[in-house]
């Protein structure tokens, strides 16, 4: 095993990047509320590697994608473990959202210098709920169906912009084959390649910045 070490640390020193990450302490202030935004991310990292499963499954059609949840659920090896698994992801995932901005919040960790911290979370809270919206139509259920038509038709009552931005939305005047493929392209790969690159930022500002002083 140190022969393998060896042979990477000769070429790559890597073992300055393990002195990096060690050399960082966790201040006695620190306590089991400031877990939050990790448990998190670890929701994240759960659906990123469920939902990748299921896309070998889910067929984004309108008439085939309740089909295919159908056979996920009944016939594939464990389908309905990682559906569920996805599905209590998701809520424990906002839940957990909502702690860590109470965390963040009452002990102020939102002040200066760690404003922009804030403001990539405030987009990150955009992006999960955004998650939630998409993929809760993607079995094209009665649910999903007219939760589907009932957000999308949201920015109508905006002056002007409202209808185009429906359309936008729809991809069309009405809830159909374009909206699902739409829903479907943003909840597996515009939200997650935000959310990655948006987390990669937060993340780092932390690290530059260290975690907050106590109250
Ligand atoms: C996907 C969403 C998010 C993830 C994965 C995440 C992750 C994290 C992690 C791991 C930390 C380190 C300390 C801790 O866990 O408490 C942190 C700190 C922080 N987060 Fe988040 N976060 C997210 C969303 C948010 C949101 C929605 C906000 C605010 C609106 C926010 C604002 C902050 C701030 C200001 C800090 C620095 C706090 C300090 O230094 O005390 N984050 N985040």
């Amino acid at each position: 095993m140190s022969k393998v070490y060896d042979w990477f640390e000769e070429r790559l020193e890597i073992q300055a990047i393990a002195d990096d990450i060690a050399s960082k302490y966790v201040p006695p202030h620190v306590n089991i509320f400031y877990c939050f935004g990790g448990i998190v991310f670890t929701c994240f990292l759960v659906q990123v590697a469920t939902g990748f499963a299921m896309t070998f499954y889910y067929r984004p059609s309108v008439s085939d994608a309740f089909a295919s949840v159908e056979y996920l659920m009944t016939e594939v090896n464990f389908g309905w473990l990682i559906r569920s698994i996805h599905r209590w992801s998701a809520s424990m995932m906002v839940l957990m959202l909502i702690l860590h901005v109470f965390r963040v919040y009452l002990t102020g960790g939102f002040k200066k210098p760690r404003e922009l911290t804030w403001v990539t979370g405030v987009t990150l809270s955009v992006v999960t709920v955004s998650f939630g919206v998409t993929g809760y139509s993607l079995p094209w259920d009665q649910v999903g169906y007219w939760a589907c038509k009932i957000v999308t038709g949201v920015p109508e009552a905006i002056p002007v912009i409202g209808s185009p931005l429906v359309e936008l939305l729809r991809g069309s005047t009405s809830v159909g084959q374009t909206t699902l493929t739409r829903f479907y392209s943003l909840h597996t790969f515009v939200l997650p390649l935000a959310a990655a690159v948006l987390m990669l930022i937060h993340f780092l500002m932390i690290r530059k910045q260290g975690i907050s002083g106590p109250l």
